[in-house]
């Protein structure tokens, strides 16, 4: 459980605090919090009428209100975007080799304004203080998916503002997928005359019936719209590195332009999300069309990195092509994941030989990796920890944590979105360098980025609630030492942030009440629920009948006792600001239990090993699989995907894992099921984990208190197409989480 301490201690002070933090260094109030801050005596008195936005003020106007710039050679300062700003009591210094690091220290000075305006509004001070600065990594990126759901430019210069102030410097924009084609591209006109407009939008889920909604949904940028985007955020520091997606995510390009495909289609742009067979089929023909698109592509960006998609391009059309099969045999490939290799090295050679550097989704490793290629790694991090090992560049956004269209919170209580959970905490507490690296492959990991995917999120607000605060854990994440990274700081820091947000009318989610993080089954007849607010001045209201506080709920004002029933108890609760908005809200269950008995099998009659049967169907739920035909049974030795062959791991089926599980003492065991797509775990006829249905990998936790001793378990588990994940872990207390010891897990011969 996190415990916020008082948010007071920086924002109650006249002159900012420093608060020590546990390595001893002056905590500012900016984020992201800077690689380096000295303060000494003094402090400067923020002038009256300083204008509001200092990071957009020119030197000459600046140096009337005492801030002095100098642009030092650049030979001097810790790196391009580096800089160093002393607030003395006589004026306000910033130096930096570069007008980035410039602009860099501009948006600190504009933090520490905010932050004394906020502590003080009528004497507003900051202290003295030397802040050396530089970014942790070079590459800080923010993507948006404007193909699933387009959005103006005015929307798109608005996410460009809001990253600079956190020193996010690229911009990754999607502009390409099967659901529109958002680029005009003046040789190919029929791409957004027919490529742009999808003739309705499906409702709900994908996983849902079909249900449209009638309305058209279309939009594009003009190239002089998209040269204003460029230079707009050329200003602010930012690159705008976009995505023309290849040879998959295609079908709005191939209702444009149908000899494009291997098959004559029919094609219509999507209304429907997910992953389409129909992709770029691979011949001269596309080649020439997509390097065409591409030189007006490198004439609008000047980003060093141009990525071409590569992600989610199913083989089934080039396993049935003749045209694909013979470019297969004419060049000696062995398949069509070595053509698609063939034809991202194509377009790597093609982008290297214009001075450019190809940027690709992980599954462009399969095959064989382009010589020239950067690899984004987005199905965790092994991609990125391969490409690393060969010595490419590699930008890591894992989902999760870094997939900021993942639900932020109880999915009962958000907007609808995609799936998973990635909350601000696991945002904050990502670590772009895996282990098991050489300090020299660590270098090839230019940075993070976090990918904000459209299917779900239609509205400039609904992009910025999940956008932020989320963002400002990323600018952290990808800015600041690792020795600076401090979440109690970081919460502390954070309602300051957001209320400078207020000021321009962002939509970000408020930070949640902790307390809630679990749902907890207990021995015990009563217990007492700690909660804590985590802004400053809210009022902290809650339920216990599993409706969601409103504003005359009950208001928190000591841990709330509550009698435990075996059927379980939900206390929601959320917090309302002093200027009455309300937070997010969050549930837990609260149930009473007693030990289950162990099983009367004698533990000498069960050898190690689980049983497994293997189900070969598509099936949506757990639920009546085991009547199903078995297509192999095995005895394993834990739970985890039972398909070894990636090809085969892709095409849906179901696993019925069942035995016994041998507990070492009498306690509370925890568990977490993680899965893509759907399972459960059963003890006995409990139902202790239930994390069914499809979906991407997510994690759910259940607790049963065991005595000693064999106890009957079943986990099912379910494979809908696409990735397969299955772990399943324990703990007992609060301790660390683990793997099921193979030693627990055992069945009768
Ligand atoms: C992706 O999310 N398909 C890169």
């Amino acid at each position: 459980m996190i415990r916020t301490r008082s948010v007071v201690a920086i924002l109650g002070s006249a002159l900012f605090a420093h608060a020590a933090t546990a390595q001893g260094r002056a905590e500012l109030p900016v984020i992201p919090q800077p690689a380096s801050a000295r303060p000494f005596e003094g402090s400067w008195p923020v002038p009256a009428g300083l204008p509001v936005e200092v990071a957009y003020q020119d030197d000459r106007t600046l140096s009337g209100w005492g801030v002095r710039v100098r642009l030092v050679p650049a030979d001097s300062g810790n790196g391009p975007e580096s800089y160093t700003l002393t607030v003395a009591p006589g004026a306000v210094t910033i130096t930096a080799p570069r007008a980035a690091g410039r602009f860099y220290a501009l948006t600190t000075l504009q933090q520490l304004v905010d932050a004394a305006k906020a502590a003080d509004p009528a004497e507003p001070r900051i202290g003295s203080v030397t802040i050396a600065d530089a970014p942790r990594f070079r590459y800080r990126g923010l993507h948006l998916d404007v193909a699933r759901h387009f959005q103006p430019v005015s929307v798109v210069k608005r996410y460009i503002d809001l990253m600079a102030r956190y020193k996010l410097n690229t911009f990754h924009w999607h502009l390409t997928d099967d659901q529109g084609w958002r680029l005009a591209i003046t040789k190919y006109p029929r791409l957004t005359e027919v490529g742009s407009c999808r003739k309705e939008t499906m409702v709900a889920k994908n996983f849902s019936p079909y249900v449209g909604d009638g309305t058209p949904h279309c939009g594009f940028y003009t190239q002089d719209e998209v040269r204003e985007v460029v230079a707009y955020a050329a200003a602010r520091h930012i690159t705008v590195m976009p995505e023309i997606e290849m040879p998959g995510h295609a079908v709005a390009a191939l209702t444009a332009y149908p000899e494009l495909g291997c098959t004559p289609g029919p094609f219509e742009v999507m209304t429907t999300w997910g992953v389409s067979d129909d992709i770029f089929c691979p011949t001269e023909r596309t080649i020439a069309f997509l390097q065409d698109v591409l030189t007006e592509v490198l004439a609008l960006f000047p980003s060093p990195l141009i990525h071409i998609g590569g992600d989610e391009a199913p083989k089934v059309r080039w396993d049935a092509s003749p045209v694909a099969q013979e470019i297969i045999r004419r060049e000696g490939l062995k398949d069509s994941h070595e053509l698609q290799s063939w034809f991202v090295k194509r377009m790597d050679r093609w982008l290297s030989e214009r001075g450019r550097r190809l940027v690709g989704w992980d599954e462009i490793l399969e095959g064989g990796l382009a010589p020239g290629a950067t690899v984004m790694s987005w199905r965790g991090t092994a991609g990125g920890l391969q490409a690393a090992r060969l010595g490419r560049d590699v930008i890591m956004t894992p989902g999760p944590p870094l997939y900021l269209d993942h639900y932020q919170g109880d999915a009962r209580f958000e907007p609808l979105a995609i799936g998973g959970f990635s909350p601000l905490e696991t945002v904050y507490a990502y670590e772009p360098i895996p282990d098991g690296l050489t300090p020299e492959q660590q270098r090839r990991i230019l940075g993070a980025q976090g990918n904000v995917w459209t299917e779900y999120l239609a509205t400039p607000a609904a992009l910025e609630y999940m956008a932020y605060p989320r963002a400002l854990a990323l600018a952290e994440v990808t800015w600041s030492p690792r020795a600076a990274r401090d979440w109690a700081g970081f919460q502390r820091r954070l309602p300051n942030a957001l209320r400078q947000l207020d000021r321009l009318r962002v939509a970000y989610r408020l930070p949640t009440v902790t307390g809630l993080e679990r749902d907890v089954t207990t021995l015990e007849p009563r217990i007492a629920i700690p909660l804590a607010a985590t802004w400053p001045g809210a009022t902290v209201r809650y339920t216990l009948d599993g409706t969601g506080p409103t504003a005359t709920s009950p208001a928190y004002t000591r841990p709330i006792e509550i009698t435990t029933t075996f059927d379980g108890t939900t206390l929601t609760a959320r917090q309302f600001t002093s200027d009455g908005r309300a937070g997010p809200i969050r549930a837990m269950v609260v149930r009473r239990t007693v030990f289950r008995e162990r099983d009367d099998v004698q533990s000498s009659a069960l050898v190690l090993g689980l049983r497994m049967a293997l189900i070969r169907a598509a099936v949506r739920s757990t639920v009546g699989i085991d009547t199903l035909p078995v297509a192999r049974r095995a005895v394993v030795a834990g739970v985890t995907v039972p398909v070894e062959d990636e090809d085969e791991r892709v095409k849906p089926f179901a696993a019925v894992f069942s035995g016994y599980l041998e507990v070492p003492e009498d306690a509370m065991y925890e568990f977490s099921l993680t899965s893509d797509d759907g399972s459960t775990l059963w003890i006995g006829d409990t139902k202790v984990v239930d994390n069914d249905g499809l979906h991407g990998a997510e994690e759910r936790t259940g607790m049963i208190a065991l005595r000693t001793g064999p106890h009957p378990i079943t986990v099912r588990y379910i494979q809908g197409g696409g990735g397969a994940v299955l772990r399943l872990r324990v703990r007992t207390g609060t301790g660390a989480w683990r793997d099921v010891p193979a030693s627990w897990l055992t069945h009768r011969p």
